[in-house]
């Protein structure tokens, strides 16, 4: 079914998934469009974005965030439009950028929520490099790492949003950059189009020799998407002084529990001591203050202008979509930033 005027699709929690999410994990069901009241406003969803924090929230664990309830519509954010409106601040026709989750609509009292106007030119760039991907990019890179002109600077995921702004920022700040990408079509785009010195290929069978091999003066910055065995071929290159903005972990999101295999722990803290490395964890809206975020949008919008910047948007079609987009995505066969047109 399609998104219509009678019926509000959602996409709720069935199950919390133990391991790699499936087909039981999520559902599609449906209930009635609610009807603002006062001080509040409908929005139907346009564009939903999918990120990998969300597998975060499918577990019951302590964490930075609530998790969503068994039942309960799953967390995301969305560009919407206000379709009625009884605020102010917000006008039917308007587009905006909300949590509502993954559903057709939602009401909303307007507390956190921007405006973006009735005719934003690139609605969906307000989930990726306009929105908190490039932020989370711009602020992990600059305010923790403070890449200097020389630095090898090296970066994994880096055909998504986050690793491609990452690597693009280096450059621009004068850096070499080596991205590292799943397989021969990422690595050739991350070269020939985003621009970075080199890319390596993590499902190579001589992956950390290759990558010895493209940081020929060590890394001075190692910025932290997927952990494993990214990380652990990195650490023997790092530099005196390295810092690493660990950002996220993705090749560890689906793990059940613990590792198998010998304790990586004596070498990565006895890395960290040896080599003095500044490792620095962080959540985007929690570790900046928020006049940064305008820094960020003066600067981003700059370099898109300046033809600086390249964003690659995956697109897919229909709510209905989402779980399996989403799945893929944890799994690296998204190519961009995935967005699903609601
Ligand atoms: N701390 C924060 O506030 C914050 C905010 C936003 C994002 N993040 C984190 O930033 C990271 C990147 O986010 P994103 O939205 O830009 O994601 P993304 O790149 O669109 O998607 C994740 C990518 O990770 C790679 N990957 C998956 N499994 C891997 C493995 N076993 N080894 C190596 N690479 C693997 C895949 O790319 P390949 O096919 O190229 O390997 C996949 O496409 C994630 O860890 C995310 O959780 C953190």
């Amino acid at each position: 079914m399609p998104q219509n005027a009678q019926t509000n699709r959602r996409i709720v929690l069935a199950q919390r998934p133990k391991g790699a999410p499936d087909a039981n994990t999520l559902r599609m069901d449906t209930t009635a469009i609610p009807s603002p009241g006062p001080g509040q406003m409908l929005l139907r969803s346009a564009y939903l974005s999918l990120d990998p924090y969300m597998r975060g929230r499918m577990n019951d664990a302590k964490s930075y965030a609530e998790p969503v309830a068994i039942g309960g519509v799953m967390t995301g954010q969305v560009v919407a439009e206000v379709m009625l409106s009884n605020l102010d601040a917000f006008t039917p026709g308007d587009y905006v950028l909300a949590g509502n989750g993954w559903q057709d609509y939602a009401l909303s009292d307007g507390v956190d929520v921007l405006n973006l106007g009735p005719n934003p030119a690139n609605p969906s760039w307000a989930l990726g490099i306009m929105g908190m991907p490039g932020y989370t990019a711009y602020a992990g890179l600059l305010k923790i790492a403070e890449p200097q002109p020389g630095e090898t600077v090296v970066v994994a995921a880096a055909t998504g949003p986050v690793g491609a702004t990452v690597g693009q920022i280096a450059k621009i700040k004068g850096c070499r950059v080596v991205g590292i990408a799943g397989g021969p079509e990422k690595c050739a785009h991350v070269v020939d189009v985003l621009g970075f010195d080199a890319c390596i290929d993590h499902k190579a069978p001589d992956f950390a020799a290759q990558l010895k091999a493209a940081c020929p003066s060590g890394i001075d910055v190692y910025f932290e998407n997927v952990g494993g065995k990214v990380l652990y071929a990195v650490l023997p290159l790092l530099n005196a002084f390295a810092r690493i903005p660990v950002c996220g972990v993705v090749s560890w999101y689906n793990l059940p529990g613990l590792l198998d295999g010998p304790d990586m722990g004596p070498a990565i803290m006895g890395t960290i001591l040896r080599m003095k490395v500044k490792m620095q964890g962080f959540i985007i809206f929690d570790s900046f203050p928020r006049s940064l975020y305008a820094e960020f949008a003066r600067d981003m919008t700059g370099w898109l202008q300046a033809g600086k910047m390249h964003y690659t948007e995956q697109m897919i079609d229909g709510l209905e979509a989402a779980p399996q987009a989403f799945y893929d995505l944890l799994e690296g066969r998204s190519f961009g930033k995935m967005v699903v047109k609601v």
